[in-house]
């Protein structure tokens, strides 16, 4: 196998490369044109080569750079094209809710898959898109590389901040034998939700250590209000932990101040980047596409 990565996931890529017995790793070389445009070369021998390409699309800079890294693997003769999107951006919209609306998962989906012969993802915000794609596509879970970090952490209990998140937070709970709740949430908007502790739910115990586990971090509103709620509710330290960490804006001081932590992956380069997806996407690598 031969790695290159792309911009958005220079460093994941090459943990990738040392997970498989460090095969083959490079970087493109790229530049801008005058008006902005992209140009890419990638370098090494491709020729005949199971070509990985490591690169996550949280803006449309990084999904054209990744369509051009996907053309210029084939270019070079590669036997096959894998492409691995640790984030795979534009995943929110998975239907269409007005007429006339793109469903941009789908479209990404299509796109990025054309040229593939695999695609690997991390954490798929729905698990619908995953019908989008025309290749075979393997979801990669964050939880495994969060729970790794955990076990050598204080953790009492987990702490989804909505339903929709118990799946993970249980699979999460499973792998460090610890108990869970899921909270109830409302969205208020787009940065403000409103969050409480289900009536019936065992209410955290004063002075225990709790983890909010959740799969994206954007705006940090979430997480912002959860760990106020587990606060007034006696928590003696709250840490914040998810797959994808966008942190938008001011979202990571604003969480810095109310935790005791915040543990990342590194699907997207961020500050709080502690725990690698490397050696599941490797696994999968392995495998499903064979390495060699
Ligand atoms: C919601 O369904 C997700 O699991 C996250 O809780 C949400 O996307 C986090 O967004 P924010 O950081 O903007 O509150």
């Amino acid at each position: 196998m031969y790695i290159i990565g792309g911009s958005a996931s220079t460093a994941l890529a090459e943990r990738v490369s040392r997970e498989l017995d460090s095969c083959p790793f490079s970087i493109p070389y790229s530049k801008r044109f005058p008006d902005g445009e992209m140009y890419l070369r990638v370098g090494g021998k491709l020729d005949g080569e199971e070509v990985v390409i490591v690169q996550s699309t949280r803006n449309d800079a990084e999904i054209v750079e990744l369509l051009l890294l996907v053309d210029a693997a084939r270019e070079s003769n590669a036997r096959r094209v894998i492409v691995v999107v640790p984030y795979f951006g534009y995943a929110r919209q998975d239907r269409r809710f007005y007429p006339g609306e793109a469903v941009s998962a789908r479209a990404l989906a299509r796109h990025i898959g054309l040229d593939a012969d695999g695609v690997i993802t991390v954490d798929l915000h729905s698990a619908r898109t995953l019908e989008s794609f025309q290749p075979p596509v393997f979801e990669a879970s964050g939880i495994p590389a969060i729970a790794r970090l955990l076990a050598h952490r204080p953790v009492d209990l987990l702490v989804s901040p909505d339903k929709g998140g118990v799946d993970r937070v249980r699979r999460m709970a499973e792998l460090l034998g610890k108990p869970w709740i899921a909270l109830e949430k409302r969205r208020i908007d787009s940065e403000h939700v409103e969050l409480q502790i289900p009536e019936g739910a065992p209410q955290p115990i004063p002075g225990t250590h709790l983890v909010i586990v959740d799969d994206v971090i954007s705006t940090g509103g979430t997480i912002v209000a959860a760990a106020q709620l587990l606060a007034r509710a006696g928590a003696g330290s709250v840490a914040a932990a998810c797959t994808h960490g966008l942190f938008l804006k001011d979202a990571f001081e604003r969480i810095k101040a109310v935790t005791d932590g915040i543990y990342s992956t590194d699907t997207l380069v961020n500050p709080a980047e502690k725990a690698s997806v490397a050696p599941d996407i490797a696994k999968i690598l392995r495998e499903r596409f064979g390495s060699g």
